[in-house]
């Protein structure tokens, strides 16, 4: 039902090479196909040791000078088609980041649909610093953070707060790093006592209707709407709201809480 990935190098800070990347994408894949089954209804994504992610690994980079342009292009695809995998997931993903999420670390943090950070941990778009640039993780931190932070931030390189992060929207809690697994668990059940396919489709909507001018868009959230009220989710949800009941997908559990 959930489903925890842990980036699991920590001598490296879980920074990420080709073969984490190839893992990573075929891990989403799968999670993919499982969850189109109902097995899969949250996704949480963490980093073994002290850090989240210190994102791509420098020491690959290095020697990718050695690679031909085509090699080098190959690889840059394979890390968009890991983030897009992660990004597409039509699960709930949440990010669990203590420590460090710099560079394709920040990235990983903007596939996230939800983000809980412990208040000490330090975020960055640093690849200026390193001489390269953000550009495998742009479309997906600009949707998140928007132009003008991306100006300061991917620009300077500079390392910034949890505090600044949630301002700019990478972040959506920040607490105490003791108190990081309840905030993700919160998070766990909130997610659960939403219809999955409702979730799935509400998830796919955002995208799709934030690259269109309002009169393409229209038509396409009155169908979305439309489909969803006759669907068997859509009906049991309204039923039991009138009944006064959970419904069937929230295992027992009434959705009553305000997030804050
Ligand atoms: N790629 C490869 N190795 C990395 C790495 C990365 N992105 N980030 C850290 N490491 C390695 C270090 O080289 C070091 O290896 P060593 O033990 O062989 O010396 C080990 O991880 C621990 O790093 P260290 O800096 O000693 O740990 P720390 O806990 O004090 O700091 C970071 C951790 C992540 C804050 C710091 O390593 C850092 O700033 N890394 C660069 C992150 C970055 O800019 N990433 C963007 C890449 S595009």
């Amino acid at each position: 039902m959930v489903e925890y990935l842990t980036l699991n190098r920590p001598e490296v800070r879980n920074a990420f090479n080709q073969h984490v990347i190839a893992e990573l994408t075929s891990w989403a894949w799968n999670v993919r196909e499982r969850a189109a089954r109902g097995e899969v209804r949250v996704v949480v994504i963490g980093g073994a040791g002290k850090m989240f992610c210190a994102g791509a690994d420098v020491t690959w980079m290095s020697k990718t000078v050695q690679y031909t342009e085509a090699e080098n292009l190959r690889d840059a695809a394979a890390m968009s088609a890991m983030f897009a995998a992660i990004d597409t997931l039509p699960v709930p993903v949440i990010g669990r980041v203590q420590g460090a999420a710099l560079g394709g670390g920040a990235g990983l943090a903007a596939v996230c649909d939800v983000v809980a950070a412990a208040e000490d941990a330090l975020f960055g778009f640093t690849e200026v610093k390193l001489g390269i640039l953000p550009a495998v993780i742009s479309p997906f931190a600009l949707a998140k953070i928007g132009r003008s932070a991306a100006r300061q931030l991917f620009l300077t390189g500079a390392r910034f707060s949890a505090a600044r992060a949630r301002e700019i929207g990478l972040v959506h809690v920040v607490v105490p790093a003791t108190e990081l697994d309840d905030a993700v668990a919160d998070y766990v059940q909130e997610f659960l006592t939403a219809a999955p396919e409702a979730v799935a489709a509400a998830k796919a909507l955002i995208p799709n209707v934030w690259a269109r001018p309002f009169s393409e868009a229209a038509p396409i959230t009155a169908a979305a709407i439309a489909q969803r009220r006759v669907s068997h989710e859509g009906q049991e949800g309204l039923r039991a709201f009138l009944e006064k009941r959970p419904p069937r997908w929230s295992a027992g559990v009434l959705d009553t809480k305000d997030k804050k």
